[in-house]
């Protein structure tokens, strides 16, 4: 059969199968289900008669909050022997999970990789976690989730790249190329990498609130110009999913607006490949009450632009009566079909549907993916104060880890963890102990805080763990307060009230209020979730084996009352508007973090000064290390479009850099600002690069006051 001869192209043989398939077998290509045991007979029952699309392999809708094993290979081998043998095409199964940061060797959580500002390390943890996942047979992950997230009382900010269009674009794009890998010169992905899902599209993180699932409304021009960039960049680093969201968005649910997964995914950005609902979302546009049934809620997102619907059943139920009706065309059908089609061939899957043998899992704990994770931990890290207490000395004397994450393990992980086959984290504690053997570490062996306070007393320098539960966020997972969870406050007093020098570290997926932590302590590191060997990273940290060069990949908020605050807000036309309790700006800004060095930036040349539309302005500076260490500075170059016909942020994030540098080095940098970076969606939605004046600023942080200035030529 033509379509299973390898050498003709993808779309060979996506038309010659397409031409061989009865409506039911093409339905059942848009539908993933999850196999229960209690109904596995009669879902192979299925298979053998129509095939499936996909099979999910989790058994939970808030799979981020649970650690299970997903899979098994005896399984997916047999249930994908069935679609290839006993059923009337052969066409294999397509099995999807949760990637989302790591499935073995977990790596710390999406947020904290953008705060490494290094899409590089980002490419190769993605990489990493792709060879995982693919040695157990599962092809596809749901990630990279690229919801900008200007709320951290959202629990799911945890699982992007911040409130940056730009930065969240550098690491969408390559995520996207780590798990899918450089496709080969047939366009098929390679041995080794799996399908990656840009999700979720699209605004899904303007939840009213911060309230997982919550209704959004976000204007044309703001949708554009900050949520869909990520989109795009994965778009064109060739993503071959994009999820549908849960919510409504400007009244209308996302996965049943076809402005949004047609007239501008599809169409506007040219994606050709496969839009798969969020868990049971067609069936929730019955919940939003914009259908009154399954059958109006199938053919919305049918219509829409929704491909494969994930979990609730609209679409076997109800499709084939549409299509028999002619309310959905059979050009439609037949353009859905394709899409998973054509993801199956990408993916090889007809030549090799069967997953490898059990044995393949060794490597899975590969000693040079865990150095990679302990490396993109610490490189995540985020040092916010230091007096000089940190690094701690060798010679520091009696040092007391103490905190509630001082003995934790599981938080260390971070929200979404599956299948990882290694045990458990080491402690904080541990991690010390094995890096200091000689020094003397005191700490409390219950979770009592007068036993802490013991500790503390006892010790010269104490380390004092804090943060929040990887339970605490995530999926469903939102809060009202920022502020550190019950009785950590107490604590920072009651240690402060000892006087001992303390070296904070903050375990936590979300920007917490730290305005009345920081100025109780010594040094304050922030941490995040930091993954399988986030106790080492942080222990290469705290005695400075690694010095620190993480920055803010979102602002961090003195507290709720300011959110939203972020550093790419609009011009206002009048004063700035203020509050009369409170500062307006964060505690910490964007693109803010500390070394145990010093950088000067300076030497700021802008060339030319003046370009055509179609050119190139090259920014440049001198980042020098002051300092008498080795370090590593993000350098940052914003830039604003001083008058436009709409208006647009103070500053922007165009360019960054992560550069190492010796003590007394000196490094040129350039950045070069073109159409992608000067333009913006102006009116109607169009792309304009409009003429005028341009400032731009370089530095190490969103603050940066180094400035020049260029013009575009109308
Ligand atoms: C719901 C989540 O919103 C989504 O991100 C995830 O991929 C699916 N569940 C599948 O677990």
């Amino acid at each position: 059969m033509k379509y299973k001869d390898p050498n003709l192209s993808v779309e060979e043989r996506v038309e010659d199968l397409l031409a061989r398939m009865a409506l039911e077998e093409k339905i059942a290509q848009c539908m993933q289900i999850y196999i229960p045991p209690e109904n596995r007979e009669e879902i192979l029952a299925r298979i053998r008669a129509v095939g499936l699309g996909s099979r999910i392999l989790s058994d939970e809708q808030l799979a981020g909050s649970v650690s299970t094993r997903t899979a098994s290979i005896a399984d997916l081998n047999e249930v994908q022997r069935v679609a290839m043998e006993e059923s009337r095409l052969g066409i294999p199964i397509l099995s999807g999970t949760d990637v989302i940061h790591g499935q073995h060797t977990i790596f710390p959580i999406p947020l904290a990789m953008a705060a490494a500002f290094d899409p590089a390390a980002v490419e190769e943890a993605c990489a990493m976690a792709a060879a995982e996942t693919a040695s157990m047979g599962i092809h596809w992950t749901f990630a990279p989730m690229m919801d900008i997230a200007r709320d951290p009382r959202w629990g799911r900010i945890i699982e992007g790249f911040g409130e940056d269009p730009f930065l969240g674009s550098k690491m969408a794009a390559a995520a996207v190329r780590g798990f899918q890998g450089e496709l080969d010169d047939k366009g098929y992905i390679r041995p080794g990498r799996v399908l990656a899902c840009a999700k979720h599209y699209i605004g899904y993180g303007a939840a009213e609130g911060g309230r997982d699932y919550n209704t959004g409304e976000i204007t044309d021009h703001t949708l554009r110009n900050i949520y869909l960039p990520p989109f795009k960049a994965a778009v064109k680093a060739g993503v071959g999913t994009v999820m549908s969201a849960f919510h409504d968005l400007n009244g209308e649910p996302a996965s049943g607006s076809r402005y949004l997964l047609t007239d501008i995914l599809k169409e506007e950005l040219g994606f050709k490949g496969l839009v798969i609902s969020d868990w049971s979302a067609v069936s929730e546009l019955i919940n939003h009450r914009v259908a009154a049934d399954e059958h109006e809620a199938a053919r919305q997102a049918f219509d829409a632009g929704v491909d494969m619907e994930m979990i609730s059943e609209c679409y076997n139920r109800h499709l084939a009566g549409l299509v028999q009706a002619g309310v959905i065309s059979q050009e439609r059908l037949d353009d859905a079909v394709r899409r998973v089609l054509s993801v199956k061939f990408r993916l090889g899957l007809f030549e090799h549907p069967y997953a490898g043998k059990d044995g393949q899992m060794e490597q899975l704990l590969l000693e040079s993916h865990r150095a990679a994770s302990r490396r993109l931990a610490a490189r995540s890290m985020v040092l916010l104060k230091n007096d000089g207490l940190l690094p701690l000395k060798p010679d520091t004397g009696r040092i007391a880890v103490i905190g509630p994450y001082a003995n934790e393990r599981r938080s260390l992980l971070g929200s979404w963890v599956n299948d990882h086959l290694v045990d458990q984290p080491q402690t904080l504690v541990e991690a010390v102990r094995a890096a200091f053997p000689e020094a003397q570490i005191l700490t409390a062996r219950s979770g009592l805080y007068d036993e802490m306070l013991m500790a503390a007393a006892a010790a010269d320098v104490v380390v004092l763990a804090l943060g929040e539960s990887h339970a605490r966020n995530g999926e469903y997972n939102c809060v009202a307060s920022i502020e550190l969870p019950a009785g950590q406050q107490a604590l920072v007093d009651a240690v402060a009230g000892l006087g001992k020098p303390v070296a904070a570290v903050v375990y936590t997926g979300r920007p917490a209020a730290l305005t009345r932590v920081v100025s109780h302590v010594n040094a304050l590191l922030l941490a995040w979730h930091p993954g399988s060997l986030g106790a080492e990273a942080t222990a290469d940290v705290l005695f400075g084996a690694v010095n620190p060069g993480g920055k803010l990949p979102v602002s961090f908020p003195r507290s709720e009352g300011q959110i939203p605050v972020h550093y790419n807000h609009n011009s206002t036309g009048r004063f700035n508007p203020r509050y009369l309790d409170m500062p307006v700006t964060p505690l910490f800004p964007f693109g803010f973090g500390l070394s145990y060095t010093s950088f000067a930036i300076d030497g700021l040349d802008v060339q030319p000064q003046a370009v055509e539309p179609g050119g190139k302005v090259r920014v440049t500076v001198t980042v020098t290390n002051t300092g008498t260490r080795e370090g590593e500075e993000v350098v940052q170059c914003y830039v604003q479009d001083c008058v436009s016909r709409r208006t647009r942020p103070v500053r922007e994030l165009k360019g960054f850099e992560r550069l190492a540098l010796q003590p007394g080095e000196s490094r040129r940098v350039t950045f070069e600002l073109g159409m992608d970076e000067l333009g913006y969606y102006g009116p109607g939605g169009k792309w304009v690069l409009e003429p005028g004046d341009f400032k731009v600023w370089v530095g190490s942080s969103s603050e940066a006051s180094l400035e020049g200035r260029f013009r575009v030529i109308g």
